[in-house]
């Protein structure tokens, strides 16, 4: 039997054994893996990425520059954690009270996005594919396919698997514009017609060819 490919890592990169990390994955400029952590294969960590020693991130994770993913965190398969977001673990931090024992578990769902600085307060779960914008404070569990803008984040509306707002007919049906895959809205739940929610994209449609506001434009608002 061949060996494995290696992971790759920047000579800046930091890794404390022992610690598991998969074939394919990319540590960048100044990334520091805990011993003990457990990272999925073909990850990306880009520069100044922490992972503490009880973190796990499942397969295909990309993480840009500047996020510290900490005990407690868990990130299920191809989850995206934008620039400079926070994960926490304490609600109630106080310097003088030890509560390294009650760290508070935050479990981000298959496929979600996290956006650039974003802050997601600790001991929720962030639904699969759902998708937090930019700059919002994530305060409760998100449901699968849910938009959250704004501090407090409410939800505004549900996204696709390509990142994409779907706009759901009177009979709950939507239709993603990039990749034409069906969506159902049914008691207030989103999932995949065509595709289910943990399998794989099929090759062609994992690659976008067309900018967002492209898109947009030619959606109903
Ligand atoms: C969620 C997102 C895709 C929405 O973008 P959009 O489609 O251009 O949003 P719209 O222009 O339709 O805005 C709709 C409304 O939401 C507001 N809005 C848009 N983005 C917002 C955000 N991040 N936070 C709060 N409000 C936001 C707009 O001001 C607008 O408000 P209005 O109706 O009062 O005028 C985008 O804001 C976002 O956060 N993308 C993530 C980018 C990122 O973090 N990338 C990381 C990799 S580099």
């Amino acid at each position: 039997m061949s060996a494995p490919a290696a992971f790759t890592a920047h000579p800046t990169a930091v890794i404390d054994e022992p610690c598991f990390i998969g074939e394919g994955t990319r540590l960048w400029h100044f990334a520091h893996v805990c011993a003990g952590a457990r990272i999925g294969a073909h990850c990306s960590l880009a520069q100044n990425v922490y992972v503490a020693p009880t973190a796990v991130l499942g397969d295909r994770v990309k993480v840009q520059n500047n996020v510290a993913i900490y005990d407690g965190v868990t990130l299920e398969e191809d989850v995206f954690l934008g620039p400079s977001c926070v994960l926490t673990n304490v609600s109630n931090p106080r310097s003088q009270v030890a509560r390294r024992a009650l760290y508070e578990k935050t479990l981000v769902r298959r496929g979600a996005t996290i956006g650039a600085n974003a802050t997601i307060v600790c001991g929720i779960t962030i639904g699969r594919y759902a998708f937090i914008a930019a700059g919002a404070v994530v305060t409760r569990d998100v449901p699968d396919y849910a938009l959250m803008m704004g501090t407090p984040a409410r939800q505004r509306g549900w996204m696709s698997r390509h990142g994409h707002a779907l706009h759901f007919t009177a009979q709950g049906e939507a239709l993603c514009p990039e990749s034409k895959l069906r969506y159902r809205l049914a008691e207030g739940v989103v999932r995949g017609v065509d595709v289910a929610e943990d399998a794989p994209l099929p090759a062609t449609l994992a690659v976008g060819a067309v900018a967002y506001r492209q898109f947009k434009q030619s959606q109903p608002s």
